[in-house]
This record gives structure tokens, C-alpha cells and sequence, in this order.
């Protein structure tokens, strides 16, 4: 039998809600498939804030360091907005990135056939969508050096936040692009704004650098407002897409979109070695937090994506995946991807429901 220990971060808002789901799934897969999973709480965002003053504990820190994989549900919420930067619940998720070397952040935007009509882009524009978003996410802007400050002259008061890259950090995502490229459609799109920003000139100079070792892989470059005005116009001419750790963010939201609802995409945050963290990509959503509303299924996904990559279980991974596309198929829906006006054919249900009907399905 083998053992996985799994540290599991609630977190706020809706971030217990999907979390509890997904663990639901999760111990359906150890029953059926014979794994042991082990999991332990842990604090983080602001909760963690509330219990012990800091966003990021140093013990989260090292129990993450020491599990196999960490499960994160979302964090943040207006409670928190006013805080310092260094002290909001957003700064223990930029933190916990940094401190397990996460670096490459895969965010894959697939549609369910099921879930062409829940989408607000036209069936024929999202047909056969599946686009694999490669984000940069220990560098950048996230993490450059950042200020406030007086100007001496004007007395104008003003801030700064700034964008760097090395050639080290550049390299070692386009890597993994082109590593996952190679093992789909062999395209893949760098993502940049270097007709502007000297960084972003730097970033396709590395990246076409490192491509030269992928002859296979058809390296394409598209600046950062041509491809979101690109993801909704022609979604499907993209395979792989690669960027940076801001651009990642703003287009990965856009492309959630596409598969009806940002409530359906998980996500995977990779190092070099070690441990990888998995969560959804949406955020706490606070105003529908313990209403049994909130979609688990981008959290459940996020569970498929732990089992494929951290555990090399594709067999199990794919279980899950099934069983989501069957409850979809059978009509369920949370409410956000339900279809507006609503159909008979369709059952909206809560929270809870979906995650039982899809650890039945399994
Ligand atoms: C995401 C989120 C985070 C980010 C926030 C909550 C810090 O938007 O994971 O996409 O910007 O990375
Ligand atoms: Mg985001």
C-alpha cells in the first residue's frame, strides 16, 4: 500500500466548503484503489492571520515542506483588505509558492462537452478547447522590489512595483512549456508585452533560447493584449501557452471563462523537486462562503491534478476526471454553471451534493 501525506489548507471564505469535498473524493480513492492518504490541517491566509497574527505560520511552512503534496482551498476576504501588504492572507499564498520553490504553475482550460452552453462565448468559438496555461510564479512583478515614497521635488507622493526576470528563471519555465508541449499538440505561445517592456524582451530572447533544444516543439510569440483579445475570438489555436507570473494570472482568469465558469479549473504550482501544491484557481469568494453554493469541482480537479503529478497515479487521476464529466453529462450543476435561463434538463444543486455525486460516480 503506499502512503501519501497531503497537508490541507482551508483557508477562508468558500475554502472550506470545496475543500471538505474534495477530501471526500479523495478517501473514495483510497478506499477503492488501496492508497493511504494522510491528511493534516494547516493554517494559512487570514484565518491563520486571526489565530496566530501571521498569514503564513513558520509551522505550515514545514509541515508543507514535509508532506508529499499540499491541498489548498482559496484565502483572502474583505476582513483583511486593510492591512499591510506584507500582513494580508494573500502574502501567506505568495509566501508558501516561494518557500517550496513552486515555480511553474500549470493551469489547463478544458471544456466539457457538457458545459458548451454554460459558457458566454458561443459554442462554435469554444468547441474543442484545451488550452494548457504555463505560469511563471516565483518571480516577476509578484515578487520584484516594491515602494512608496515622496518625490523630493514635487512633493508628489507615489508607488512602484517592478518586474524582473533572470535568464535562470526564464529558462527553467520555458522548459517545462516545451517539456509539456512535447507531450501535446507540440505548439506552444510565449506570452509576452515586448514590443514595451524591456523584461518582456529578455523573457522571448530566453525562451527562443531555450527552444532550440525542442526542434519538435512550433514556438509561436504573441504579445500580451493580442492574446486576450485572441482567447476569446479563436480560443482553440492554442495548445501550450507560457508567461509570466502577472500576464498568467490575468489570462488564466480569461480562460476559465471559455470552460463556463472559473469554478471548473484546477491548478498545479510545480518545483524543481518535491513537494507541488494544488488548488483551484478562483479565489475565496467570501459572499457565498457556507451557503452550500460554491462549485467544488475546481478543487476536485485540482485533487486529479495532485494524483497525476505528485503521484504518479494517472490511472486514479483519470477516475476522477471520468466521474466529473459523468456528473456533468447526468445534468448536476452548482448554480454558476448552470444554464441562465435555467433548463429542464439540468439539477442545480449545492456544495455538498456535487461532492457526493461525484465520489458515488467514482
Ligand atoms: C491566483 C490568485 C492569486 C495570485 C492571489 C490570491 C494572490 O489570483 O492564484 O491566481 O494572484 O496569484
Ligand atoms: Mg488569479
Amino acid at each position: 500500500m503506499s502512503v501519501f501525506n497531503i497537508a490541507v489548507i482551508k483557508g477562508d471564505g468558500i475554502g472550506p466548503d470545496i475543500v471538505n469535498e474534495a477530501l471526500k473524493v479523495m478517501d473514495k480513492i483510497s478506499d477503492k484503489f488501496g492508497h493511504k492518504f494522510n491528511f493534516t490541517d494547516v493554517l494559512m491566509g487570514g484565518i491563520a492571520i486571526d489565530e496566530t497574527g501571521v498569514p503564513l505560520p513558520e509551522e505550515t511552512i514545514k509541515i508543507c515542506k514535509d508532506s508529499d503534496a499540499v491541498l489548498l482551498g482559496a484565502i483572502g476576504g474583505e476582513k483583511w483588505d486593510t492591512l499591510p501588504g506584507y500582513l494580508r492572507p494573500e502574502a501567506g499564498l505568495l509566501g508558501i509558492r516561494k518557500a517550496l520553490g513552486l515555480f511553474a504553475n500549470l493551469r489547463p482550460a478544458v471544456i466539457s462537452k457538457s458545459l458548451i452552453d454554460s459558457s458566454p462565448l458561443k459554442p462554435e468559438i469554444i468547441k474543442g478547447v484545451d488550452i494548457m496555461v504555463v505560469r511563471e510564479l516565483c518571480g516577476g512583478i509578484y515578487f520584484g522590489e516594491r515602494g512608496r515614497g515622496v518625490d523630493s521635488e514635487s512633493g508628489e507622493a507615489y508607488a512602484f512595483d517592478t518586474e524582473k526576470y533572470s535568464s535562470f528563471e526564464v529558462n527553467r519555465i520555458a522548459k517545462i512549456a516545451l517539456e509539456i508541449a512535447q507531450k501535446r499538440n507540440k505548439r506552444l505561445c510565449s506570452v509576452d508585452k515586448a514590443n514595451v517592456l524591456e523584461s518582456s524582451r529578455f523573457w522571448r530572447e530566453n525562451v527562443i533560447d531555450t527552444a532550440k533544444a525542442y526542434k519538435d516543439v512550433e514556438l509561436s510569440h504573441m504579445y500580451v493584449d493580442n492574446a486576450a483579445m485572441q482567447l476569446v475570438r479563436y480560443p482553440s489555436q492554442f495548445d501550450v501557452i507560457v508567461t509570466s507570473n502577472m500576464f498568467g494570472d490575468i489570462l488564466s482568469d480569461e480562460a476559465s471563462m471559455i470552460c463556463g465558469s472559473i469554478g471548473m479549473l484546477p491548478s498545479a504550482s510545480l518545483g524543481e523537486k518535491g513537494c507541488g501544491l494544488y488548488e483551484p484557481i478562483h479565489g475565496s469568494s467570501p459572499d457565498i462562503a457556507g451557503k452550500n453554493i460554491a462549485n467544488p469541482i475546481a478543487t476536485i480537479l485540482s485533487c486529479a491534478m495532485m494524483l497525476k503529478y505528485s503521484f504518479n497515479l494517472e490511472n486514479e487521476a483519470q477516475h476522477i476526471e471520468n466521474a466529473v464529466d459523468k456528473v456533468l453529462a447526468q445534468g448536476y450543476r452548482t448554480v454558476d454553471i448552470a444554464s441562465k435561463p435555467q433548463v429542464d434538463t439540468e439539477k442545480i444543486i449545492g456544495t455538498v451534493e456535487m461532492g457526493d455525486i461525484i465520489t458515488k460516480n467514482l
